[in-house]
């Protein structure tokens, strides 16, 4: 027998390969919402004679008329992308349409051709109209056809075969991704007077979020499959949303590759991490530092950190008015921004209370605790923010044990600081003006090793500045 003489590897490998190939699908259930229905699955099948992976899809689209037009493409966006446009009246007793187009902008699709191939080639292998099912449990309705799980009426079923599809140029088919995006758009009031192929479509709506256009991302290499014989049509399971697919990039290759299409996430993502996790924390660290001029280093660096935050905060700002105010992240992302220009104010109001009497006022204690809870809210919203844009497991973990670090450093150091304050030599604290904050029971204002006279330097330096 040939496989004998397979070196081990070689059938570890073949193994691994077939127990790794699943079929992916992606569906949007939108019917009922007057949303985008429809289900995609695909398997990448390595031809052996072209050396290339032949791309197998099966779609299908659920709706109740004959308006508008449903359309998924492969990559981010529609430049380059390969597109599947599938329109046409359920009720016409013709086929429904499945134009293949690509587009070289933002514009009207154009039907694609042999010249866009590159050498891949494509092949429709099903267009049909289905009645939807028996819609078991749900309400029917009067019109004849039952009415479907997704409450629409007709099913359009299309299988299409891309041959070495990879090799399509205008934007990367890569059939080892495990991040491949795709694009979905669809309009659903168009009336077409011609059900043609090359038939003139209108827009989607526009801004992604608002249900005229998505992205989805598709584990390609979970599909792929090198059996020697053709495979069967990728099934669609039933009710089943997605299966190694995603509506974020999936991994940590698939997110990097899709931060460049997304700058403006990660401008917002980094600048809150790097205040929330570095620059805040710092502040306060300096401010119990035990240095003379800890104050001034305090509000000199919270200052800078919250005119790095004021960036994420435009950028949360552009982004949000693009996709709605929705989520507990845009929430509490609202307070954190609210609240760090009135600890600044409270810090200032407190300042100027102490060095009149010495003393903590209200102020300085709604000053602290709302910076601890800023502090802490942010780093939530940090998770929270990296749950939005499809971190995983892994990256989450991660960030978690940072955050967790963090906090446990920044409460020892407190910690030591207020035990250095309580302990220092009370001699001198007796006399002077700032006795009051050394008395038994009261909590000091800095945390300082030496004698009051050490400690009000820098403040009674601020004084006579001022
Ligand atoms: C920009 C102007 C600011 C000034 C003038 C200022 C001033 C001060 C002062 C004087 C204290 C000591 C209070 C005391 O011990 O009685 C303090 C503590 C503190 N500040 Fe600020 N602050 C400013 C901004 C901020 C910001 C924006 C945050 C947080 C995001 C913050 C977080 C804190 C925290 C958490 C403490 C307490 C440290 C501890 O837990 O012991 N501050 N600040
Ligand atoms: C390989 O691709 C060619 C077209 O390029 C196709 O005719 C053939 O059926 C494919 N082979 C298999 C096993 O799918």
């Amino acid at each position: 027998m040939t496989w004998t003489k397979l070196p081990l590897a070689g059938i570890i490998f073949h193994l691994l390969a077939i127990a790794i190939t699943e079929p992916v699908q992606y569906c949007r259930f939108g019917h009922p919402d007057g949303e985008i229905d429809f289900c995609m699955g695909i398997i990448m099948h390595r031809n052996s004679t072209t050396d290339s992976h032949d791309l197998y899809l099966s779609m299908t689209v659920a709706r109740s008329s004959a308006l508008g037009w449903t359309a998924i493409g492969t990559g981010g966006e529609m430049a380059g992308s390969l597109m599947f446009i599938v329109y046409g009246d359920p009720k016409s007793g013709e086929s429904p349409i499945l134009s293949i187009r690509t587009a070289d902008g933002h514009h009207q699709p154009r039907l694609v051709t042999p010249e866009d191939m590159g050498g891949a080639d494509l092949r429709v292998l099903q267009a049909d109209w289905m009645p939807a099912g028996s819609g078991a449990g749900l309400v029917q309705r009067s019109a004849s056809p039952p009415a479907g799980p997704s409450g629409a009426d007709y099913i359009a079923k299309l299988s299409v075969v891309c041959y070495a599809c990879p090799r399509w140029p205008a934007a990367p088919i890569d059939a080892l991704s495990p991040s491949q995006p795709w694009i979905w758009a669809w309009n659903d009031n168009q009336e077409l007077d011609v059900f043609s192929f090359d038939a003139a479509l209108a827009m989607h709506k526009h801004h992604a979020g608002n249900g005229g256009w998505g992205n989805f991302y598709v584990d390609m290499a979970r599909s792929t499959s090198d059996a020697a014989r053709r495979p069967s049509l990728p099934p669609l399971r039933p009710g089943v949303a997605q299966l190694g697919t995603s509506n974020t990039p999936i991994g940590s290759a698939g997110y990097l590759s899709s931060l460049r299409t997304k700058p403006l996430v990660v401008l917002h993502g980094c600048v809150m991490g790097a205040a929330f996790l570095f620059l805040f924390p710092l502040g306060v660290l300096l401010m119990r530092s035990g240095r003379a001029n800890a104050f001034k280093l305090h509000w000199m660096f919270q200052l800078v950190s919250t005119a790095v935050m004021a960036i994420g905060v435009i950028s949360g700002t552009v982004m949000s008015r693009e996709r709605g105010f929705s989520t507990t992240h845009q929430w509490l992302g609202l307070f954190v921004a609210l609240a760090v220009p009135v600890q600044g104010i409270l810090g200032w109001r407190h300042h100027l209370a102490f060095i009149q009497i010495w003393r903590r006022t209200w102020i300085s204690h709604v000053h602290i605790w709302m910076g601890r809870l800023v502090i802490l809210v942010g780093w939530g919203n940090v998770l929270s923010g990296m749950i939005l844009v499809g971190h995983g497991t892994a990256g989450l973990a991660g960030m978690s044990s940072l955050i967790t670090s963090e906090a446990i450093a920044l409460c020892m150091w407190l910690w030591i600081a207020s035990r250095r304050a309580v302990s220092a030599p009370k001699g001198k604290a007796d006399s002077g003006p700032a006795t009051a904050w050394k008395r038994p029971g009261a909590e000091p204002y800095f945390a300082i090793e030496g004698s009051v006279d050490e400690d009000s330097d820098e403040d009674r330096g601020d004084i006579e500045k001022s």
